[in-house]
């Protein structure tokens, strides 16, 4: 069937099955590869994208039932030349180390902020679930505290 995405801010028209998960259209029809394949079931968040400015794992979201929501991907949050400030700090910060969970979890992050300007440490544990195998859970925590203090948290994304 036929789709029109809007992704990024872009209109992309799609032909597949209703049921291929948001992710492979994304990473194979669209040239985006920056979400990520985990697990495929829903439960490490590297295939985090922004569906209507919420965290969404594109694994589990089925294209038939995406519809008109603006989906926002890792490519659209920021670029190098104008990061987003949940990117910004990951740098100054050095939070990845391998980097395969880390587009995920920066989607997961900046909706995060974009609703709770300074979460505590019981919000990030609740909404911060995404799976990093080289444990860097340590420096995202802190990357989110130092937007929260310098009033970083942004709602764009
Ligand atoms: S690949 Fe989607 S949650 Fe793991
Ligand atoms: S930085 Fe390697 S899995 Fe998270």
């Amino acid at each position: 069937m036929a789709y029109d995405l809007a992704v990024n801010g872009q209109t992309h028209h799609v032909d597949a099955d209703p049921a291929t998960p948001l992710l492979w259209i994304l990473r194979e029809q669209l040239g985006l590869p920056g979400t990520k394949f985990g697990c495929g079931a829903g439960l490490c968040g590297a295939c985090t994208v922004h569906l209507d400015g919420v965290a969404t794992r594109s694994c589990q979201v089925p294209l038939g039932t995406v519809g008109t929501q603006q989906i926002t991907t890792i490519e659209g949050l920021g670029t190098p030349a104008a990061r987003h400030p949940v990117q910004k700090a990951w740098i100054d910060i050095q939070v990845p180390q391998c980097g395969y969970c880390q587009s995920g979890m920066i989607m997961a992050v900046a909706a995060l902020l974009a609703h709770t300007a300074a979460p505590t440490d019981d919000q990030i544990n609740t909404e911060i679930t995404n799976i990093c195998r080289c444990g860097t859970y340590p420096r995202v925590r802190r990357a989110i505290h130092a937007l929260a203090q310098a009033g970083e948290a942004t709602s764009h994304g």
